[in-house]
């Protein structure tokens, strides 16, 4: 588990046969039989939770960042944004282009430093983008001055570049000092077509309550600075999932929550009793699944793998799953991880190959090729969290949900219903996902909203397998 608050809302995936799942929906079989399942209720539901952690007044930005955090970026963006997700961020330029190539209309902040060059393109999309070295800004304001001199198309489209000033606070990895802060907004007051939007920063132990008010007081010095300088404090923020969940710093303003909102706590946070509850009702939106396509027996001593490192010591079935490291599933995991089958553990033997990993399953009599196995989620009861894998391989629960490869086809269901799907081909969405919200699956805003689907298709974006 990831903490001792979270976990009490996970549920079972729906149980029925993938491609019958599918084909209710009007959608093709998938091209290959291991998947991800993301559980767009639990996205909504758990933006919500945050949301109402936050309080009120608090403007949630959802981080969507390195694909939604496997999730999907677009799905992740869309049903946040329905969701009440007042703005998203992304680390990258080509994030928050790829976001408004399909629609998205809300505010987005890119979180780190963009090319200065690129500034101007950023700004045409409507992209926040961060100050975060004043080195860096210079030529980010240099780039845009030049682009509004010069009467080319970036000018036409774009009349306003907003920025978010990032104060370095002990993280160590971006932000001018705090006692640079009110040089910084001065230079940003003196450029035409610019607009301090946010003063920001990022804790670095959120766990550690000293150090976070050491980080916010650092933060307080910078924007007292800038209030003395005469220049308009714009909303702050300083907290993500750790900061909001922890409950020992003041939320200001604005929040950035990611892994929250994905169902998962950081480990080993110390939880207040009025954010223990909200922590218990975060759902876990990812289930990662596999059919077998060979289950095969094997005599005592015969080896399972590459290097033969797994020997059988009995009669043996072994079910060859097709999901290995190329999808993020790491060889790390070899040895010592498990999968479930017909509710119960089994487990994973010999290397993990690109494509292919094998499980043991001679203690699950019957155990064929329609069988779903989950390698992270639940099924029966039974469960496999995400901090479980995470300390197979010693690392944290981001790594594990945004290690998740982009090759692996991701099912979209709310409820029991799937809503769409990508695959290497491209999404598609529901048949009874509607624009207009008439019939469908209980769901704040579906995959690829008709709309956006339907100019997905119109700009010749290929169709899923
Ligand atoms: C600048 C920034 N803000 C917010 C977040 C979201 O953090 P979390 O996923 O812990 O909520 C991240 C994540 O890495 C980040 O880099």
């Amino acid at each position: 588990m990831s903490t001792t608050a979270s976990g009490d809302a996970a549920r079972d995936s729906p149980s029925a046969p993938i491609e019958v799942r599918l084909a209710a929906a009007g959608l093709p079989p998938l091209p290959r039989l291991a998947w991800l399942e993301i559980d767009q209720d639990a996205l909504a539901a758990n933006l919500r939770e945050v949301a109402r952690l936050g309080g009120p007044d608090v403007e949630v930005a959802a981080v969507v960042k390195a694909d939604g955090y496997g999730h999907g970026l677009e799905v992740a963006a869309r049903t946040f944004v329905a969701a009440g997700a007042a703005r998203l961020c992304v680390a990258t330029l080509d994030e928050g282009l790829q976001l408004r190539g399909i629609g998205v209309d809300a505010p987005i902040i890119v979180l780190f430093p963009v090319p200065p060059e690129s500034t101007p393109v950023a700004a045409a999309a409507r992209l926040e983008l961060v100050v975060g070295d004043e080195a860096g800004a210079t030529e980010a304001l240099r780039a845009w001055t030049g682009a509004m001199r010069d009467p080319g198309p970036a000018r036409e489209r774009a009349s306003m570049l907003l920025l978010h000033l990032e104060i370095e606070t002990g993280l160590s990895r971006g932000g001018v000092r705090p006692e640079r802060a009110a040089v910084s907004a001065r230079r940003i007051a003196e450029t035409p077509g610019v607009r301090l939007v946010g003063v920001w920063s990022h804790l670095a132990s959120p766990e550690d309550e000293q150090a976070s008010a050491e980080q916010r007081r650092r933060l307080e010095a910078a924007t007292s600075d800038l209030r003395l300088a005469g220049h308009p404090v714009p909303p702050r923020h300083l907290l993500g999932s750790g900061g909001l969940f922890a409950g020992s710093s003041p939320v200001l303003e604005m929040v950035r929550p990611g892994l929250a909102l994905y169902g998962h706590l950081p480990a080993g946070l110390p939880i207040t009793a009025s954010t223990a509850a909200s922590g218990r009702r975060l759902i876990p939106a990812m289930t990662l699944k596999a059919r077998p396509v060979r289950v095969h027996e094997i005599s005592a001593g015969e080896g399972v793998g590459y290097g033969g490192t797994w020997r059988a010591d009995r009669p043996s079935r072994i079910a060859t799953l097709p999901v290995g490291y190329g999808d993020g599933w790491v060889r790390g995991y070899a040895g010592r991880s498990s999968a479930l089958v017909r509710g119960r553990r089994v487990p994973l033997v010999g290397t993990v190959a690109m494509d292919a990993v094998m499980a043991d399953v001679t203690d699950v009599p019957g155990v064929g090729l329609t069988d779903e196995f989950v390698l992270l989620g639940r099924q029966q009861g039974e469960w496999i969290e995400a901090s479980e894998l995470a300390r197979l391989r010693t690392t944290i629960v981001w790594e594990v949900l945004a290690g998740m490869a982009y090759r692996l086809p991701r099912v979209y269901h709310a409820s029991a219903l799937v809503t769409g799907m990508r695959t290497l081909r491209g999404e598609a969405s529901a048949s009874w996902v509607h624009p207009e919200g008439g019939e469908g699956p209980r769901t704040d805003r579906p995959l690829g909203d008709a709309p956006a689907a339907a100019t997905r298709r119109e700009a010749g974006a290929r169709e899923p397998a």
